[in-house]
């Protein structure tokens, strides 16, 4: 349709037909099952027939026949026959799950992030899908917060890039096409500060650090053309995101120029209420739909309240307008008044869904995504002709898709499919019954670690640990991050009975894994890596893959020391050299995280040399210095290796992080070859958020390049 028939249709459309378009609720109110629960959740939500018959959108449907039949269904009642938009959690892949978000950001690899997106849309397109509400855009510090699972980390930088690739790998060029989807950013914003790591809590970060770390990667999200934002369940400024007119009207679509949808939170207008914000469910839409929310998801105050609101003068109903035009606009560069079902098909969906290529793709990432964070005396590669076996709850189990994840694991490969795949014979396997999850009151607490003299001929023991994936993602905050009991006595009981331990650890979020890495010999962070993890982790374990990932979120030594991040501030009493009183520092626990943002091994060895800083003068396109530095793979196996770029703005009219990522460049060196990494630093990087607005200050500068946010050359240079 062209616009002036957009602006027509919305003209023609009665006030109820509005406001229904404006809100989105579950199949099961559209009748999808047998029997429309009329005394149940449509009742509880004051909802009618006639009011279905106006929604505009619904969630979390699949299945390209459901969805069609769905689609003629609601048009046939629709007065104006408007199409229904179908919307779904895909967050790491439909069927083709790949690795969870915080493992594919340890890749660095944006292209792969892409791939992976863009085969996530295909599968989504032919089911019938038309928008994903993902990437997860949250800068997260705090691994006791289930969602980290969801996000790309803790750095800005990285979290852009990788939010970036995945809006551009789920909408191409045209996101009407038939194998496109459109793109929902969430949760704007800052939903990943929730204090105490308690999901739903509450946040409460300065303006200055909302702006220099958690915004970045939601900006990203409108440069690259996202379709949607989601709010968050969170309050900015003590104000819910949902009817905060300063990150919506302000920052997101003045500052920013985003002119997509904006799409609440599951029933997060209704939860206004519980915040003691909104007083009512008219205040509650009243407050959301001034603050520019163009959707309501499964509450529906918008539909029971709005006509009051504009007959009583409270609303203006050019707020109406405004958000039915938006949501129309976006169904229309969907392509769904020309064509409503889009890409379903459910021929072809048999045809795409686990396709060869995409399972290729799903296990290549896996790979690219797994962290080798120990390998004493260079355990692995294995070495098969060593007697071999297998323990933990993850030995064989096939519950490693991690959060949100819609397939079935009847296809899944496990750990012990992978290593058999790989011609790995296991002598025998122990304490291998898979984890239960918490919430089903599992508290690992019996030792059942008598079953590990099934392995007294084992050389090598490879242990399948971590957290059952129930236990990651959404509604999933936890105080403690240690293994389970009986895990850390399986491995300490390895341990003492001298066999070489690997230990491959499944979790959603970095673990409290000190306690056990003096029992490990190597430690693979295998993260929750989707359908082909075992796969995956066998093609790194047998040396098919050299193991390339970065960690994107520190690895604390201790729960106690969260939140623990690379990028801190100095304070101005820094600990220097060994811990003593009157620093900033504990008296039990050193302040460096385990493992480091950035860290990761390989069977590789990477030397960095040559560290040169050119001062470019009066470069057009703002760069201020040209770094060089020479990388050399000192080993005999062909590896990538991630050179990463970070900056220290010594001294600067606010404080300044200790260092900052702001660049990063894979490449690929063969045994013994050297080659001349370079980077533009430009203006714009050297820029901060100084409490008012963007600035570049002149200074001193600390330009540090090397393999990790820890291992590092540094040159100071003067830029006037
Ligand atoms: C959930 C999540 C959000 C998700 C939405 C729809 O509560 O917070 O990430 O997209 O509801 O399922």
């Amino acid at each position: 349709m062209t616009d002036k028939q957009i602006h027509e249709l919305l003209a023609s459309m009665s006030l109820e037909e509005k406001l229904g378009e404006m809100t989105q609720m579950a199949p099961n109110f559209f009748g999808t099952e047998d029997s429309v629960d009329l005394t149940g959740p449509m009742k509880a939500m004051n909802l009618r027939p006639e009011d279905v018959s106006c929604l505009g959108s619904t969630l979390n449907a699949f299945g390209a026949e459901k969805l069609i039949q769905m689609q003629k269904e609601h048009m046939a009642r629709q007065p104006h026959h408007i199409p229904l938009m179908f919307m779904a959690d895909v967050i790491h892949g439909l069927k083709t799950v790949y690795p969870i978000p915080l493992a594919m950001a340890c890749s660095f690899d944006t292209g792969l992030m892409e791939e992976a997106a863009a085969m996530a849309a295909r599968e989504s397109a032919v089911t019938g899908v038309h928008l994903t509400f993902s990437p997860m855009a949250d800068l997260v510090r705090d691994p006791r917060w289930g969602r980290v699972m969801e996000s790309p980390g803790e750095d800005p930088l990285l979290g852009a890039r990788m939010t970036q690739a995945t809006v551009k790998g789920y909408q191409g060029e045209e996101m009407s096409a038939p194998d496109r989807i459109a793109s929902c950013f969430k949760h704007f914003g800052g939903y990943g500060g929730s204090e105490a790591g308690r999901d739903y809590n509450t946040v409460d970060i300065s303006d200055g650090t909302l702006r220099e770390f958690y915004l970045t990667a939601y900006k990203a999200a409108v440069d690259a053309g996202a379709a949607m934002a989601m709010t968050s369940f969170n309050t900015i400024d003590r104000i819910p995101a949902t009817g905060n007119k300063k990150m919506f009207r302000k920052i997101l679509r003045e500052e920013w120029g985003f002119d997509g949808v904006a799409i609440t939170d599951f029933g997060a207008v209704h939860e206004m209420i519980a915040h003691g914000y909104a007083a009512d469910g008219t205040e509650a839409a009243k407050y959301a739909l001034e603050a520019g929310a163009d959707i309501e998801m499964m509450s529906t105050h918008y539909l029971n309240e709005g006509r009051k609101l504009v007959q009583q003068g409270k609303i203006d109903i050019s707020l109406i307008d405004e958000a039915v035009l938006r949501i129309l606009q976006l169904k229309n560069k969907l392509g769904l008044f020309e064509n409503p079902f889009k890409g379903a098909d459910p021929e072809k969906e048999k045809q795409v869904h686990l396709c060869k290529e995409h399972l290729e793709i799903a296990r290549r990432a896996a790979a690219r995504s797994i962290v080798l964070l120990k390998n004493e005396g260079g355990l692995l590669p294995l070495d098969k002709s060593q007697k071999i076996g297998l323990a933990g709850p993850f030995a064989n189990s096939a519950d490693v898709l991690g959060g949100w994840a819609f397939a079935e694991s009847a296809e899944q490969a496990t750990l012990y499919s992978g290593l058999k795949q790989h011609g790995v014979q296991i002598t025998a396997m122990a304490m291998a019954e898979p984890l239960r999850p918490m919430q089903q009151g599992f508290m690992d607490v019996s030792d059942q670690t008598a079953e590990l003299e099934r392995l007294a001929d084992c050389d090598i023991v490879i242990a399948g640990v971590g957290e059952h994936p129930d236990d990651t993602g959404e509604s999933a905050s936890k105080t403690v991050l240690r293994l389970s009991h009986n895990q850390e006595k399986m491995l300490e009981r390895l341990h003492d009975m001298g066999k070489k331990v690997i230990a491959v650890i499944f979790s959603g979020r970095p673990m409290e894994i000190r306690p056990v890495l003096p029992f490990c010999d190597a430690v693979v962070q295998a993260w929750f890596l989707g359908i082909e993890a075992g796969n995956g982790i066998a093609d790194v374990l047998c040396g098919d893959v050299n193991p390339s990932g970065r960690l994107a979120m520190s690895i604390p030594q201790t729960v106690g020391q969260v939140p623990v991040y690379y990028n801190h501030m100095n304070t101005g009493r820094p600990l220097i050299g060994e811990p003593h009183r009157y620093v900033s520092c504990y008296l039990d626990c050193p302040n460096e995280p385990l493992f480091p943002f950035g860290y990761g091994l390989s069977y590789s060895d990477y030397r960095y040399t040559d560290l040169c800083i050119d001062k470019t003068v009066g470069a057009e396109d703002g760069t201020l210095l040209n770094v060089s530095v020479d990388v050399e793979n000192t080993s005999d196996i062909a590896g990538r290796e991630t050179v990463q770029l970070y900056i220290h703005d010594v001294a600067a009219s606010v404080v300044r992080p200790v260092k900052e990522l702001k660049d990063f460049v894979q490449i690929d060196l063969q045994p013994h070859q050297r080659r001349t990494v370079c980077f533009q630093v430009t203006r714009a990087m050297l820029s901060f958020w100084n409490n008012e607005a963007r600035v570049f200050e002149p200074g001193d500068f600390e330009i540090m390049v090397g393999h990790s946010s820890d291992e590092l050359l540094c040159e100071r240079v003067t830029i006037s």
